[in-house]
């Protein structure tokens, strides 16, 4: 049976519209997707949108609509923009979903079966925007440590979950696996926040109506965020599909921002914990994104505005703008010159030109298909061997930039290939006849290899790839961990002269 591998992404308020915060995340969740796919692995890859809580209620009353309609409207923006960055997720979880509700209702009835959520009071501030009780202690100058807006005082019957009994298991389980919570630095803060004690954590809310009832006691509705973590269970079938939540559970691979971190490393083991299920093997926790310098926020209106950017630059661009520039889990900040920087010189003139020229040469030389190579051994082998173990390694260890490296590694030697031995010197000399083959195919053989490593990074533009050379079947049935291997090129087979792959950007 095939290996199998889960990744998620954090589930999106819908009373945002999407911006490059969420299209970052999915976009690398994608990637692993796609490349866990590439070399064999049976991938489930849920991605999905959190529509309950006191925000989105607000953020309703103020459109004039009810909570279920924006949460419609919204839904669709993240959908098709999804569909638009070509993401391959094979769910897509809505928190207002019958088989979500069911699995929320349920884990929490197990909790307070077992004895760790009991009803009791609550009072603290509490940050609506934030949808998060702080103590006095957490606040900075009175204000929200998170979003720096005002907080209120609240205090409400609430039940709540003896988070502080998995204190201790909590910490264990992070210092046996040294995965667990991703990359180290976050990790430490997340243990050296544990170590000053966890609270038992409010679980329920009667302030306001937009959730999901707490099972036998419907004046309290489920806190928003146990409500939410509970998707990366009924995403795969707990409950309804035994089968399916037994093969992906537990999840590979949780990917968050660094702001949300605390939920996915402290609150949601000890809620697995607490019902008996196993944990996630890893949370890693990304940077977040300013734009020119600047700190994204709504006051300043100076959301980057992703479908502009799209516009402006193209898909695969972006798409692989966001995942070379900046190390995964560092903060990344967004500028134009470095965007035209990257699309001009990684993509245009490394990447574009060593493609477009390789198929010219070819297509002149032998009339447009691929030639038969003479004895000549496999001349690019080392260099591939050594891009495809870095690959493996920097993307099991979410190094997005790495592993763009480490195929920027490959397509480098092949333009110096193509410069040492200089086929458009032998195709001059008809002695040279079966050398010229040999290059020619090295070269064409290779692009095919690189066409494979780009793909999860930027699909379109490696099945434009693979067309152009002649290769046929679709790209995600290959096997990486096989089809690198030399001579997968079909001799004879037809290549097509395209446009630029990545047009540079004149400014
Ligand atoms: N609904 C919760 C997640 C529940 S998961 C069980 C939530 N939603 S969110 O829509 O507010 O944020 C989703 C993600 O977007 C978070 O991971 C957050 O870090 C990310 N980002 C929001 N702004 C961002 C940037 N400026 N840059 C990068 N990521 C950012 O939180």
């Amino acid at each position: 049976m095939a290996k199998t591998f889960y990744v998620t992404t954090p589930i999106y308020y819908v009373n945002d519209v999407p911006h490059i915060g969420h299209a970052y995340t999915t976009v690398a969740a994608d990637v692993i997707a796609r490349y866990r796919r590439l070399t064999g692995y049976d991938v489930f890859f849920l991605t999905g949108t959190d529509e309950h809580g006191q925000k989105v209620e607000k953020s309703a009353q103020q459109a004039g609509e009810t909570p279920i309609q924006l949460a419609d409207r919204v839904v669709e923006r993240f959908q098709s923009l999804w569909r638009t960055l070509n993401i391959s997720n094979d769910d897509f979880i809505r928190t207002t979903e019958e088989r979500h509700k069911k699995v929320a209702r349920e884990l929490f009835k197990r909790a307070q079966d077992n004895g760790d959520i009991y009803l009791g009071k609550y009072e603290d501030w509490y940050c609506t925007p934030c949808e998060t009780f702080w103590t006095e202690g957490q606040l900075e100058n009175g204000m929200c440590p998170e979003c720096g807006r005002e907080v209120e005082k609240l205090q409400e019957a609430s039940y709540f979950f003896r988070m502080s009994k998995y204190q201790d298991t909590l910490l264990q389980h992070a210092e046996q696996e040294p995965d667990f919570i991703q990359p180290r630095a976050r990790r430490n803060e997340v243990t050296s926040f544990v170590k000053e004690g966890l609270r038992d954590l409010s679980v329920s809310r009667t302030s306001f109506k937009w959730g999901v009832p707490v099972p036998g006691d419907d004046d309290h509705v489920i806190y928003v965020w146990i409500d939410a973590l509970t998707n990366y269970l009924s995403g795969i079938g707990f409950l309804d599909d035994p089968d399916k939540f037994e093969k992906y559970w537990p999840a590979d691979v949780h990917l968050v921002g660094k702001d949300i971190l605390r939920h996915h490393a402290v609150y949601w083991p000890t809620f697995l914990t607490a019902v008996g299920l196993p944990l996630f093997k890893k949370v890693f926790a990304h940077g977040w994104w300013t734009n020119e310098g600047k700190k994204m926020s709504k006051s300043l209106g100076n959301f980057i505005d992703i479908g502009e950017l799209l516009d402006t630059y193209g898909i695969d661009q972006v798409r692989y703008f966001m995942m070379r520039e900046v190390p995964f889990g560092l903060d990344a900040d967004f500028s134009h010159q470095a965007m035209i920087n990257r699309v001009n010189g990684d993509l245009a003139n490394d990447l574009g030109n060593l493609f477009n020229r390789s198929l010219a040469m070819a297509s002149k030389y032998f009339n447009g298909s691929v030639p038969t190579p003479g004895k000549e051994a496999d001349r690019l082998r080392d260099q591939k061997m050594k891009s495809l173990q870095a690959v493996e390694q920097t993307l099991t260890d979410l190094a997005f930039n790495k592993a763009l490296m480490a195929i920027w590694e490959l397509v480098g030697s092949v333009n110096k290939y193509i410069d040492e031995t200089a086929p458009f010197t032998l195709a001059k000399d008809e002695s040279k006849r079966d050398e010229l083959c040999s290059v020619m195919y090295n070269v064409l053989d290779t692009l095919r290899v690189i066409t494979l490593f780009v793909f999860p990074f930027m699909p379109a533009s490696a099945e434009k790839m693979w067309e152009a050379l002649g290769m046929t079947g679709r790209i995600i049935d290959q096997d990486l961990t096989k089809d690198h291997a030399w001579g997968g090129l079909p001799e004879g087979a037809t290549l097509t002269k395209i446009p630029p792959l990545f047009p540079r950007i004149e400014i």
